[in-house]
């Protein structure tokens, strides 16, 4: 619509995201201002409590990030794409290439856990608590970034979106365990506070970003094949 485009020239634009979107965000803005050059974007990367936070105070235009509606929070959510939270292990680790996993065997390891504040921090705790099982948590780290430090240098296992492996995978040192009720299927919502009416270039945004879907599973798709080769080799 001439209208929009108009609109469309100049402008600026602010996304907040969860971490887990980081691995992602930066293709979308960047494929973004490519069809509109006249914007500028900024994009903020937090966890989820963090950017609850920032949703409240009004701090960006729109926000990448999961279950929208379980904080009890009052948004306009649209789904973006499928957000997997798999158990990853060095690939050398003995239960590597072995199938169902218990929950009770897994809390025999070492866990590395997220910062509280962490969504995927609370969806481990979640699935653990639900069966009356406590992980044996030995670490906390603030950055999916450090965890996989961490499992390759030996300090144990953990759990991470399958997102954060899409570029380099774990340079083949990462093997993802096959844990029952595992991968926890999440996804992720583009969303912001009802009510709240959205500028135009956040509405082409959100509209860009939905058309993005099958290019976010496909490279989902083959993280997850690197990963389960990595399982039996
Ligand atoms: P987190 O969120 O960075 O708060 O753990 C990631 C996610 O929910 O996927």
């Amino acid at each position: 619509k001439l209208a929009d485009l108009k609109g469309l020239k100049s402008g600026r634009f602010r996304l907040g995201v969860i971490t887990t979107a980081k691995y992602f965000a930066p293709e979308l803005l960047g494929g973004f201002c490519e069809v509109f050059p006249g914007i500028d974007v900024s994009l903020k990367v937090t966890n989820r409590t963090r950017i609850i936070e920032r949703m409240a105070a009004n701090d960006d235009d729109l926000y990448i990030f999961g279950e929208p509606t379980h904080a009890g929070l009052d948004v306009e959510a649209t789904y973006l794409a499928p957000n997997p939270l798999v158990i990853l292990a060095r690939k050398d680790h003995p239960l590597v290439g072995q199938s169902g996993i218990s929950l009770e065997r897994l809390a025999e390891e070492r866990f590395i856990l997220r910062e509280p504040g962490s969504g995927i921090r609370d969806a481990i705790a979640r699935r653990f608590t639900e069966r009356g099982i406590r992980p044996n948590v030995r670490m906390e780290l603030g950055s999916n970034e450090a965890i996989k430090h961490a499992i390759i240098a030996g300090l144990g296992i953990s759990a991470l979106s399958l997102h954060t492996l899409t570029l380099d995978g774990g340079a083949g040192r990462l093997a993802m365990l096959d844990v029952e009720g595992f991968p926890i299927e999440r996804a992720w919502y583009l969303v912001h506070p009802k009510g709240r009416d959205l500028s135009t270039i956040a509405k082409t945004f959100l509209a860009y970003a939905v058309d993005r879907e099958g290019e976010i599973r496909a490279k989902l798709a083959h993280t997850d094949a690197q990963l389960r080769a990595c399982r039996s080799t």
